[in-house]
């Protein structure tokens, strides 16, 4: 593996405002705890915000907007524990907006998950110096963090002052839309230091009372020797530092490293976090040791899920950096922490760090890949399936209502309002009618199953909230006599631009063909799961959840009789009454707003509303295509007395597509996914287009408000997945590979039920390498084809 070139992300020049974009996408995070690029000496101003996020570290706070109060539960942004600068004697600190920058590179190795600036600057006076900045966060230890600073002064000799500190004075204000809401979080508790080398602060939310402290120890070295330094403590409310004086002499480097022990009131195996932070740091090794480990971890990870292309081009380091940010978002550091799949990852602030259906995006990489982390996030619904039921209860409805935004105890967490930054007023939201989450869940504990044939946690815990989830969509389903089958009504499906009829004062629409669809998927799929309980796991759980023969029989009968809008050209409706919208015409909205991704925005800004036309922000008829094979949408249609003729889909693909403005990073991910068999080139271009979605920031602005987590992993299962054709069916681990012209050729490993497969594509061969595993023998289908593999077996196929 060359770990040099398609490894590193390099940055030669420094644009102050670039760096929201970079301090996003160069975030680093383990699972535990994420901190963005921040440069170390900068505070929240201007162009820079260092936010540090725990997985699962909320907050909620009350707001007045346009008059009322509301209520907002926010991923909280934790003390800057990045906070490391010097100055001359007599001088400012140090701030690179304030100095000629003569050299500059920031790069992300993504092999060793280590960021480094190298910068050479001039300040007024004429000095030049050299700083090389480098900083990990531990994926052995999720506790550590550390900086290393080496400083070499070019052209001058003298005393310089070193501050390290502890900032617990930030707030929340990364999203610039929510600034108006209330953004302090934190409570300052505590202040100390544990000996000569180390300081520490404890915070703790105002409303969760969940607390963290951070502890940082400051070390200086020249030529490898720790330099004894006079430490001056140094504190104000919520704040803590340590200063030093160092005496430099031209052309020799000294070496400043602080590692950085953060510990929560949530954490695992501890008695008081002051205490572990304390202990861990009387233990901590130096920063190159600690980096160490950390790199090892990395490579342990890379083994199991790097997708190697071997073209060397920006795909490839593309591609790593989403498996990268997955991982840090989630990895073996997040298993058993109670937390979910954020949609932005813990990389910013943005949806305040809420749990969407997004998941499903993630998945699929997860279940082949880290399949006990898989396990642990479906747990995070597990334990809300309580307030899933609740909020079904109390909204007249049985079963698990999951909400639209998920935060800590399964609230609904989706906004009232939101503000539209184009006309600068508070609109309604009524996305959170988008019950089609609980499918996702539904759709993933399928996947994890049946990647897993994990059957203990299907007995415990998946299969009761597969039963939940049917019983919430039967109980939704009502029969409509005229039509002799089932509706759904008011519900929003997953275009967020249409959540009402136009000149309706009631929010939802009917008969969502996405929702319909699925929730017949989902019904059929828990009375599967019926027959896979054993006789007293199923007597169990009907007694708990009360479901009798006739629920069953009801479940049968919706899952054969739902109702499928058609419109006249025989083309799947997105909803009942789409056909009546009107036709917007794009060309002249773009020629007036150029950029018209966010559609809503604009027709709401001009006073008209997206509900009026036939426009979709991402897909939603199409998402049939993105989670199912022709195969089983025919069955399904069979199963409800539709003819589903197969050619359709093309047209169904371009009726839709071309009324498209891909608002959601999602959307172009789905096209791709669904034209990748009729027509490929369309498709990787679309791949092409939604790879770079994040690293060019197409959205304009919205990644450096927090990474698109769900169309980072989408991209990767383009990969893992669509383009291989791999998918289980009926107990087989298939493949039916047909890469694009432009990839050459890629390997990766997977995990499948216990064994870890190698598999290698190209062009026109498929290679399976069944490395190790637990149980003799295995079927794997090649295009048409079932072979058995058993340990140590290596088979080629030509294709
Ligand atoms: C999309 C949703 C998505 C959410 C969070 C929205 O813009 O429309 O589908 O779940 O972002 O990523």
């Amino acid at each position: 593996m060359n770990k040099n070139n398609d490894w590193k992300i390099i940055y030669e020049d420094y644009i102050p405002e670039h760096e929201p974009l970079r301090e996003a996408l160069f975030t680093l995070g383990n699972g535990y705890i994420a901190t963005r690029a921040a440069a170390e000496e900068s505070k929240a101003e201007n162009d820079h915000y260092p936010g540090t996020y725990l997985a699962g570290g909320y907050n909620r706070a009350k707001s007045e907007v346009s008059g009322r109060i509301v209520e907002n539960e926010d991923l909280v942004n934790w003390p800057n524990w990045l906070s490391l600068t010097f100055k001359h004697d007599g001088g400012s600190w140090f701030l690179l907006d304030d100095v000629e920058v003569l050299h500059y590179r920031h790069e992300l190795d993504l092999y060793k998950g280590i960021m480094k600036r190298t910068i050479k600057f001039r300040e007024e006076d004429g000095r030049e110096t050299s700083l090389i900045a480098r900083r990990f966060v531990n994926m052995k230890n999720p506790h550590f963090a550390g900086i290393q600073w080496e400083i070499t002064p070019e052209n001058w000799s003298g005393k310089i002052q070193i501050r390290s500190a502890l900032d617990g004075t930030v707030t929340n204000s990364g999203v610039p839309r929510y600034r108006d809401l209330t953004s302090v979080h934190l409570q300052p508790l505590e202040i100390g230091s544990f000996n000569e080398e180390s300081i520490y602060l404890r915070v703790q939310a105002n409303q969760s009372k969940l607390r963290m402290v951070q502890a940082a120890r400051t070390r200086a070295f020249r030529d490898g020797e720790e330099l004894p330094v006079n430490r001056r403590f140094f504190k104000k409310v919520g704040y803590v530092a340590h200063l030093f004086d160092l005496d430099c002499d031209e052309n020799e480097s000294v070496k400043i490293e602080k590692i950085v022990a953060i510990y929560s009131s949530k954490d695992r195996a501890i008695t008081e976090p002051v205490l572990e932070a304390k202990n861990s740091l009387y233990d901590a090794g130096s920063f190159d040791e600690l980096a160490e480990a950390h790199a090892h971890a990395w490579s342990e990870l890379w083994y199991r899920c790097d997708i190697d292309l071997k073209d060397g081009n920006n795909t490839q380091l593309i591609l790593r950096l989403h498996i990268f940010h997955i991982l840090q978002t989630a990895s073996q550091n997040t298993i058993g922490l109670d937390v979910g799949i954020p949609a932005r990852g813990w990389h910013g602030e943005a949806y305040r760090g809420h749990i969407f259906w997004d998941e499903l995006f993630v998945f699929p990489f997860l279940n082949f890949q880290l399949p006990e982390l898989a396990r642990s996030l479906l747990m995070y619904r597990y334990h809300r399936l309580p307030a899933a039921k609740r909020a079904a209860r109390l909204a007249g409805f049985r079963g698990a209502m999951f909400p639209w935004q998920s935060g800590s105890n399964g609230r609904e967490e989706s906004q009232v309002v939101h503000l539209n930054p184009k006309s600068g007023k508070w609109d309604p939201d009524n996305t959170y009618l988008q019950r089609h989450v609980g499918i996702a869940i539904a759709y993933n504990i399928y996947q994890y199953y049946e990647a897993t044939r994990d059957i203990e946690f299907l007995m415990a815990y998946g299969a009761e909230m597969m039963l939940e989830i049917a019983r919430f969509w039967s109980s939704l389903s009502f029969f409509n006599k005229d039509r002799g089958r089932y509706e759904i009504h008011n519900v929003v499906g997953p275009d967020e631009f249409h959540t009402e009829y136009p000149d309706s004062d009631q929010p939802g629409l009917n008969n969502n063909a996405y929702t319909n669809v699925m929730a017949v998927w989902v019904l059929r799929t828990a009375l599967d799961f019926v027959e896979l309980l054993s006789d007293t796991r199923k007597k169990e759980l009907f007694t708990d959840l009360k479901i009798d023969e006739d629920e069953i029989t009801r479940w049968d009968e919706i899952s054969r009789n739902m109702f499928v809008p058609f419109m006249d050209n025989g083309i799947i409706s997105q909803f009942e009454g789409y056909e009546n919208l009107e036709d917007l015409d794009f060309e002249k909205y773009r020629g007036k707003y150029g950029d018209i991704q966010r559609l809503d925005r604009i027709l709401k800004a001009e006073g008209d509303s997206p509900n009026r036309y036939k426009v979709s922000k991402q897909a939603d008829v199409l998402m049939l295509f993105f989670l199912l094979s022709s195969d089983e949408i025919e069955n399904l249609f069979n199963r409800l007395g539709y003819t589903f003729d197969r050619s359709i889909i093309p047209d169904t693909v371009n009726y839709y597509i071309q009324r498209s403005s891909h608002g959601s990073t999602l959307s172009r991910l789905v096209y791709s996914w669904v034209f990748s068999r009729s027509d490929r080139e369309e498709s990787y271009q679309v791949f092409k287009e939604s790879l770079i979605s994040d690293f060019e920031d197409i959205q304009g602005g919205t990644t450096a408000e927090g990474i698109h987590l769900g169309a980072m992993a989408g991209t990767v299962d383009m990969v893992q997945r669509c383009y291989t054709g791999l998918e289980i069916r009926g107990g087989i681990l298939w493949l039916n590979p047909r890469l694009p012209k432009e990839m050459k050729g890629f390997n990766m490993r997977i995990r499948y039920r216990g064994h870890w497969i190698w598999l290698h594509f190209t062009q026109h061969k498929v290679e399976v390498s069944f490395e190790s595993g637990h149980s003799p023998q295995i079927e794997i289908g090649v295009i048409d084809k079932v072979y058995e593999l058993g340990q140590g077996d290596c088979k080629k196929f030509l294709l």
